[in-house]
């Protein structure tokens, strides 16, 4: 049994120690705005936050979350209006889409970390988040949009 903190309410989940947190997420939980892409920790369509760090949940195991705070794209904001969000929807950043939760949740870390960032600390910070349908230009415009809001 692990318990912690899913998009701010306790559960407890009955998975052995070396379960991926995703699969949790995904079928015990219902959660599937999480996604899996590589299962190897090299692709970030599995994008969460732990204790407000990004991470990839395919290779983070249900031993290391007990008494841990995640947060998945459904409890990121309740209205689905966080700025990000918001900047992502108005620049209509998604092409097929199956990368984008997991590029929204990095880029939410990521202006935790720079809050006006610079195109070189975005290229370093979204680099593992890989998107088939080459959406970059336009996450990195959602990226510097969402920042000067949260900034104003
Ligand atoms: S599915 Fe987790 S990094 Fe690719
Ligand atoms: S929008 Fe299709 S993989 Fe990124």
């Amino acid at each position: 049994m692990t318990t912690f903190t899913l998009n701010g309410r306790s559960v407890t989940v009955d998975a052995e120690p070396d379960t991926p947190l995703l699969w949790v997420l995904r079928d015990d939980q219902g959660l599937t705005g999480t996604k899996f892409g590589c299962g190897v920790g090299m692709c970030g369509a599995c994008t969460v936050h732990i204790d407000g760090r990004a991470a990839r949940s395919c290779i983070t195991l249900m031993g290391d979350v007990a008494g841990a705070r995640v947060t998945t794209i459904e409890g990121l904001d309740p209205g689905h209006a966080h700025p990000v969000q918001k900047a992502w929807a108005a620049l209509q950043v998604p092409q097929c889409g199956y990368c984008q939760s997991g590029q929204i949740m990095q880029a939410v870390a990521l202006i935790g970390h720079f809050p006006q960032p610079s195109d070189a600390d975005i290229d370093a910070v979204m680099a593992g988040n890989l998107c088939r349908c080459m959406t970059y230009a336009r996450i990195r415009a959602a990226i510097k949009d969402a920042a000067l809001e949260m900034g104003a």
